[in-house]
């Protein structure tokens, strides 16, 4: 029985993280014209309505995109994001300015769909029978697009390698089971075996360290190569219920990502956080 839905939580700090990381990912591919394949293995809606009551009960938002949005400080790192997210929210022109009202924010699959050429095509899986619809008709008019209802982990192994052999790979799954933190890593693995050029990236929260420990051995223990960790915790860890941090795996990253979020983190740190927040940016396994 699946419960997750993406809507309360759209927005928020970890989606800036995931999202402002996939965007730069998505960019580098885009610089060379041969096409590439994007498979999101847990996709949700694809696109979310802010001002409406899932986003607005719980108000996430207000303390991810909407303290960025308006900033005029952006490092050069971040601006293709805030520029994406900007696109769906622009109110009016006047006088040549840019006016912004933030309603709407784009979920994975609209990210993609805005790097995405005619020589690029995506694969899309989502579970849940009500964002499945949605997630359906956003992608109606994105002819290179595939959506399917089924199970993202057994969806990507079967796509893997893509016939361009250029791939990138995002793994977002809502860890309502604890089952996903093993299962997502062991999905890497096994997917790298098939496809050990591709970009993969792997999104987790901090809800309890010990789960992360543990997805951080299973990367170091397997024969994959090459994998980045980034992280942003809002608050320290703690053995209560909630996510207090965010971070990703990123395996095969561009090589100019690590420079970029280096640029990127201090920011987030100081426009997100707190006094307790933290960052940290490591190579977990070398090339
Ligand atoms: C964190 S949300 C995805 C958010 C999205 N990737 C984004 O960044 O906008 C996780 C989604 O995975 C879906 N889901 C859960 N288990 C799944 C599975 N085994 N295969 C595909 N989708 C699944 C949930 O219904 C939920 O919509």
């Amino acid at each position: 029985m699946l419960s997750y839905r993406h809507a309360f939580h759209a927005g928020n700090f970890a989606d800036v993280l995931k999202h402002s990381v996939l965007t730069l990912v998505l960019e580098y591919m885009t610089r060379k014209d041969k096409g590439y394949t994007y498979i999101d293995s847990h996709s949700g809606a694809g696109m979310y309505q802010l001002t409406e009551e899932y986003a607005q009960k719980t108000g996430e938002y207000k303390d991810g995109i909407a303290k960025l949005i308006d900033n005029p400080n952006i490092p050069e790192a971040l601006e293709e994001y805030i520029d994406l997210i900007k696109s769906f929210n622009l109110k009016n022109e006047s006088n040549h300015v840019q006016e912004t009202q933030l309603n709407l924010y784009p979920g994975s699959p609209a990210v993609a769909k805005a790097f995405s050429r005619r020589q690029d095509s995506a694969h899309l899986f989502e579970l849940h029978s009500t964002d499945i619809e949605h997630l359906t008709q956003f992608c109606e008019r994105w002819s290179k697009s595939h959506v399917k209802q089924s199970d993202g982990y057994e969806g990507l192994l079967s796509l893997v390698p893509p016939p361009s052999r250029r791939g990138v790979i995002l793994i977002d799954p809502p860890y309502e089971l604890k089952e996903d933190y093993p299962k997502a890593v062991k999905t890497i693995i096994k997917a790298y075996k098939k496809f050990a050029t591709g970009t993969y990236i792997l999104w987790y929260p901090v809800v309890k360290r010990e789960l992360v420990e543990k997805m951080k051995s299973n990367f170091t223990e397997s024969h994959v190569k090459n994998v980045l960790q980034v992280e942003l915790c809002i608050k320290e860890d703690t053995t209560e219920y909630g996510m207090t941090g965010t971070g990703l795996f990123i395996v095969n990253p561009p090589w100019l990502l690590k420079k970029q979020l280096e640029e990127i983190l201090p920011y987030l740190k100081e426009i997100l956080g707190q006094a307790q927040t933290t960052y940290t940016l490591t190579q977990l396994i070398d090339e």
